[in-house]
């Protein structure tokens, strides 16, 4: 067998992989960054598994690359808009993902951010760091509460979810919307109100992003979201990206149409904004929200086992649908 690992991952996962199929079976592209695309259409020819990471792009000039031997692409994510799951498809080629195990984790960080933007966390340890604080201040950085708050969800999968149960100990009331409605006991057990997108940026006090990227959610937030949201709110982006598009949001924070932003992924990351960069009441963060040690080691055990499956002739346990 012949797989693929494009970047180095925590040994939960390569063991996994190393047990299975021999350690000559595996090759872990030493780079630091992403592999040179040129290099990995190069190296890819003739393998029977490829273990990605999001930054990779999966098309079908890479399939092809690959050739026929290729039975499966198994990302090192949840999310999965790099790859082209239809090209995947008629190239024969099984695609998975990681859900469920960076649920909590990504949960857990958009509320570090919702918490960090609207309590004045970067600002206030940038001004620290810089020599500025010589008093305490009645007046100084003053944020806004987060309890009995207003939370809207912007897409109410397994994170938008595990984000609403830990709304419940804030004592905040929970609004969503999605293209789909979760069942009434669903709602009712997480005491979450459907709403539609006008009620939702209207309402919210704080809106978090947790859909996937699709052509539908593509800028899903832009000008005129920003302008129908509250002067005090603050909007915080875990999910993709281009979600929300980043020249509107950096002005709808320059002109106060909101009060601040928590954002971990970016239109075209690694590069992000200049005019987000400007803004003081953004907390900017290069996409960790799943960088928990246990976490990341769980994703990669998933991705390895999802390969094992697949190369034994099993159906992999986490086959995405496109
Ligand atoms: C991270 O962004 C993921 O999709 O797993
Ligand atoms: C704040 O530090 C207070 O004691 O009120």
């Amino acid at each position: 067998m012949k797989i693929i690992v494009t970047r180095i991952v925590p040994d939960r996962g390569l063991n996994i992989l190393r047990e299975a199929f021999g350690e000559e079976s595996i090759t872990v592209t030493q780079q630091d960054g992403p592999i040179p695309r040129a290099e990995l259409l190069k190296i890819v020819a003739g393998i029977d598994a490829l273990l990605p990471m999001l930054t990779e792009r999966i098309d079908d000039e890479l399939l092809d690359a690959a050739g026929p031997q290729l039975k499966i692409v198994a990302n090192n994510a949840v999310g999965y808009d790099n790859i082209d799951v239809a090209a995947a498809k008629r190239h024969g080629v099984i695609v998975t993902n990681t859900p469920g195990v960076l649920t909590e984790t990504t949960a857990d960080f958009a509320w570090t951010l919702m918490m960090a933007a609207a309590r004045r966390v970067g600002e206030g340890e940038r001004f620290l760091r810089a020599g500025k604080w010589t008093c305490w201040g009645p007046m100084q950085l003053l944020g806004m509460d987060i309890h009995g708050a207003t939370l809207g969800i912007f897409g109410m999968g397994r994170i938008g979810q595990a984000m609403a149960r830990r709304a419940l100990g804030f004592g905040m009331k929970v609004i969503y919307t999605d293209t789909f409605r979760m069942a009434v006991g669903a709602e009712k057990a997480l005491s979450l109100t459907y709403v539609d997108k006008e009620t939702l940026l209207r309402e919210s006090d704080f809106i978090s992003c947790h859909c996937p990227l699709t052509p539908e959610t593509r800028h899903a937030f832009s000008t005129a979201e920003f302008a129908k949201m509250k002067p005090t709110s603050v909007f915080v982006n875990t999910s993709r990206g281009p979600v929300v598009d980043e020249a509107a949001l950096a002005g709808a924070l320059k002109s106060g149409k909101i009060f601040a932003a928590g954002i971990d992924v970016f239109e075209q990351e690694p590069k992000v904004h200049p005019a987000l960069l400007e803004c003081e009441n953004a907390v900017l963060i290069p996409h960790l929200a799943s960088a928990s040690v246990e976490t990341r080691s769980r994703m990669a055990a998933i991705a390895a086992q999802n390969i094992v499956a697949c190369l034994r002739g099993e159906v992999p346990p986490n086959v995405v649908q496109g």
